[in-house]
């Protein structure tokens, strides 16, 4: 029988079916209402639906925990949970698609994406991404798991060729995707901007056609990261069903005449828009008559989801004397440059417009009371001189001179602007000029810094002298704008508390690389000298705890760029020090979209690690310090002392972050805690680890491998018993090693994991199902999985480093099981 689908193809004429096969705009696809059909919206992603429009401003959303954050719950369940409320979300901006989860692995751990991606396991990944997914496509809304693959660095990436053998493929990077496809069957699927051993993933038919396609039987769609599609045949041909962003670039009347041509068939054709007109029937939007609307719902529920999530990401990392929680009642030093602003998300495509955001001041506030507090900031952490806020007068000319009437004239709110849209429709944007005033009154007398940092060329002047300079004669590539922008240039002024300075931004468009953005950062901050330390240190004297809030933000944890340290940044190390030589009861609560080196970590008494835990931080965070939600977070990612540790950094630039193109994934199975076994490496903190307010101990061990001879499935089961006296969370971990292998095989290898929420004095008996996979490795010349005969080591453990309790199991023949 013909499908619906199947009658819509056959109807439309080869236009109308390429015009399915390309965006209309940024967010969405053409309807076709001679057919009847709807019009199909994305959205980002994966904390949250942003909505349409830019990644500044807009509808306002709920924020949710980064993907570090839900990576560190190990929690399935609550991931499933999160997808349901994420597709409310979607549907609240009138979109169908969400363009999430995002699961690159952490190969690095300054990946400026290291937030936005769960973990360094495929398992842990894999496991998470199919209960978000589940949750999402429950409720009819697609995920969009991202980014197929091989996209684990910033740096040049939109053209790197990320170099990796078919093994670590298939054994680590590949997992998530295979898991996604075959246990929640994924709709959507995006290629990610790299080239994958030469090729660019968007046409690389090897990844499109015969993995996904033959060898997982997928059934959705393949669309494109936005702008990473770079041609019209081999995309198509390749299995690249959607180019995005619309209006078409290399699709449309190109694509017509390659089928004219011969380059494309008909029946390639149809089979991509079938695709496309399946993810339209799944979704509803083949249906979809309701008028375009963005809504802002802010849901009591989806306020107590976070908040709740939040905790159980919150890694408790070390706890001296059991400070935490909190039961003093004295006074509390709250201290550092993340206390009053609240960190909720890493910055990029994933960021929003968030309701609102708790910051830990707020948090505590609420929680203790304002009157035991005491505020120092003592140093700072931003990246970027933090944007001028307030109204700026903008007029817009329709050349590169700033010359003539404006075209257009507008006021905007603060000091960063993106142009996706033509302002008033009034102005091209492929080649403007901008002329922003605003005024500037300072609140404290003495040095300033004046920042500016831009997709185009942009000077600033303050009281008509030239301040920063990133013109056409300064300008130079650097890490901001997704690698359209330059570095920030800074210039230093002498102001005067309470006058007012006219600060006046000239911009003026560059031509496009990839994206095409034109975009503008212009901020003014005031340095903290010593005496910003001090001050904190007087205030932690006094106080009976102090609580230091450290950590990166948004401007370091970003898309378009690699971290260059792991290091704190500024002078925050210091401050910990300065403080923790004061008080002797110093907490110090990180917020990070991943690992960094800890050099004070024996002079204070406890670290939580919060990442960014979405719009409710500070509440969340402060239920973790007063023991009102345990710290349900084991860390998805290794700490290691100092970054030359970690796998991936090298004297050879090609292993990271790349040289001529190429970054060259050395390293092969070996990444993360593997690599650190394997090479008697102590971490700072294994992955897997966290404490808790209770303690936990397994016992029990019972292997059942009777089926294990003939299809390779074993049966796991351990018990777990709170051995504390609070209630509290475990997350069992299991792993498999291989020591007779014939091939070098990692010496632990998680293969399941289940979090257990139990009373004190609580036991529970928990069992762990392992299929063939779990004890296989990929052979690339024979193209299958092989279980090879001998001794296997089954390990349950409460993190990677952990010796936990071990039974051998052995088989005596080989087991192949196909791709
Ligand atoms: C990102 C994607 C994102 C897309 C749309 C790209 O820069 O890599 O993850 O979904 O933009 O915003």
């Amino acid at each position: 029988m013909t499908s619906r689908i199947e009658k819509l193809v056959d109807q439309m004429t080869l236009e109308e079916q390429v015009s399915l096969l390309s965006g209309e705009d940024f967010w969405s696809l053409p309807a076709i209402s001679r057919l009847g059909i709807g019009k199909l919206r994305v959205t980002d992603g994966p904390n949250g639906a942003r909505g349409g429009g830019s990644l500044i401003g807009g509808v306002k959303s709920a924020a949710f925990p980064v993907g570090i954050a839900l990576g560190a719950t190990w929690n399935v369940g609550l991931l499933e949970e999160i997808g349901v409320a994420l597709a409310e979300e979607v549907k609240s901006k009138g979109a169908h698609v969400s363009l999430a989860p995002t699961v690159n692995l952490h190969r690095t751990v300054s990946n400026g994406r290291n937030f936005e991606c769960y973990s360094e396991d495929p398992i842990l990944t894999a496991k998470l991404a199919v209960g978000y997914i589940g949750g999402l496509q429950s409720q009819r809304v697609s995920a969009t798991i991202k980014h197929f693959v091989g996209n684990e660095s910033e740096i040049e990436r939109t053209t790197i060729s990320s170099e990796i053998d078919e093994r670590a493929l298939r054994e680590l990077y590949l997992v998530p995707f295979e898991h996604a496809v075959k246990d929640a069957g994924t709709w959507g699927i995006m290629s990610s901007y790299n080239r994958l051993n030469g090729t660019y993933t968007s046409e690389n038919q090897w990844l499109l056609d015969q993995v996904l396609r033959n060898e997982w039987r997928y059934d959705g769609i393949v669309m494109s990261d936005w702008f990473g599609s770079h041609a019209t045949a081999p995309t198509v041909n390749a299995g690249l069903d959607l180019e995005m962003p619309g209006p078409a670039r290399d699709r449309g009347e190109k694509l017509v005449a390659a089928v004219e041509a011969g380059e494309v068939s008909r029946d390639t054709v149809r089979i991509r828009v079938l695709n496309i007109l399946r993810l339209m029937e799944r979704t509803g939007a083949l249906d979809d008559r309701s008028a375009f609307e963005e809504k802002a719902e802010d849901r009591a529920e989806h306020r107590a989801l976070i908040r709740r999530a939040g905790a159980e990401g919150a890694v408790l990392l070390k706890n001296a004397d059991d400070i935490l929680p909190l039961v003093a009642q004295g006074t509390i030093a709250v201290i550092g440059p993340n206390a009053r602003t609240a960190q909720i998300m890493g910055g990029g495509s994933a960021q929003l417009n968030p309701h609102y955001r708790v910051s830990p001041w707020d948090g505590l506030a609420a929680a203790l009371g304002v009157e035991r507090l005491r505020y120092a900031e003592g140093a700072l952490n931003n990246r970027f001189e933090p944007a001028v806020t307030g109204s700026m007068a903008v007029d817009y000319f329709n050349n590169a001179t700033l010359t003539g009437e404006p075209v257009f004239s507008e006021r905007l709110n603060g000091g960063e602007v993106m142009w996706f849209y033509p302002p008033g429709g009034k102005v091209d944007l492929t080649g403007f000029s901008a002329r922003l005033g605003a005024t500037f009154t300072p609140e404290h007398s003495g040095a300033h810094n004046v920042g500016v940092y831009a997709a185009g060329y942009a000077r600033v002047l303050v009281d008509g002298v030239v301040i920063a300079d990133a013109s056409a004669a300064h300008w130079q590539p650097g890490r901001t704008y997704f690698e359209e922008g330059c570095d920030e240039v800074v210039g230093l002024v002498e102001m005067t508390a309470g006058r007012s300075y006219e600060v006046v931004v000239e911009f003026v468009s560059k031509p496009a690389r990839v994206l095409g953005i034109s975009a503008l950062h212009v901020g003014i901050g005031r340095p903290l000298g010593d005496e910003a330390i001090a001050d904190a240190v007087a205030v932690a004297r006094d106080a009976e705890t102090a609580i230091v809030f450290v950590g990166r933000n948004g401007e370091w944890d970003t898309e378009g760029s690699d971290l260059t340290s792991i290091a704190l940044p500024g002078r925050q190390d210091e401050l910990i020090r300065a403080v923790a030589a004061a008080n002797p009861r110093t907490i110090v609560v990180l917020q990070t979209g991943g690992p960094i080196e800890m050099p004070w970590l024996g002079e204070v008494a406890a670290v939580l690690e919060a990442w960014y835990p979405g719009q409710e931080a500070g509440n969340a965070i402060a239920d973790v310090l007063t023991g009102a939600a345990g710290p349900g977070g084991r860390l998805p990612q290794t700490f290691p002392i100092k970054w030359a540790d970690h796998p991936a950094q090298s004297q050879d630039r090609e292993v990271y972050p790349g040289l001529d193109g190429k970054v060259r994934y050395e390293e092969g199975v070996f990444i993360g805690y593997r690599h650190y076994e394997r090479h008697g490496i102590a971490p700072l903190f294994p992955f897997g680890f966290g404490l808790g307010y209770t303690s936990f101990a397994l016992d029990d061990l019972e292997v059942d491998a009777s089926g294990f001879e003939a299809d390779g499935a074993v049966t796991v089961s351990v018990t777990v018993e709170n051995t504390g006296k609070r209630p509290g969370s475990e997350v069992v971990q299991l792993y498999i090693s291989d020591p007779e292998a014939s091939v070098p095989r990692p010496g632990r290898e998680l293969k399941a994991f289940e979090k257990v929420f139990l009373g004190p004095g609580e036991k529970l008996r928990i069992t762990l199902p392992l299929d063939a996979r779990a004890f296989a490795f990929y052979r690339v010349e024979a193209k299958h999985w092989l279980v090879e005969p001998g001794t296997f080591v089954v390990r349950v453990a409460q993190n990677a480093a952990d010796e936990g309790l071990t039974a051998e199991i052995s088989r005596q023949n080989r087991l192949m099981l196909p791709v």
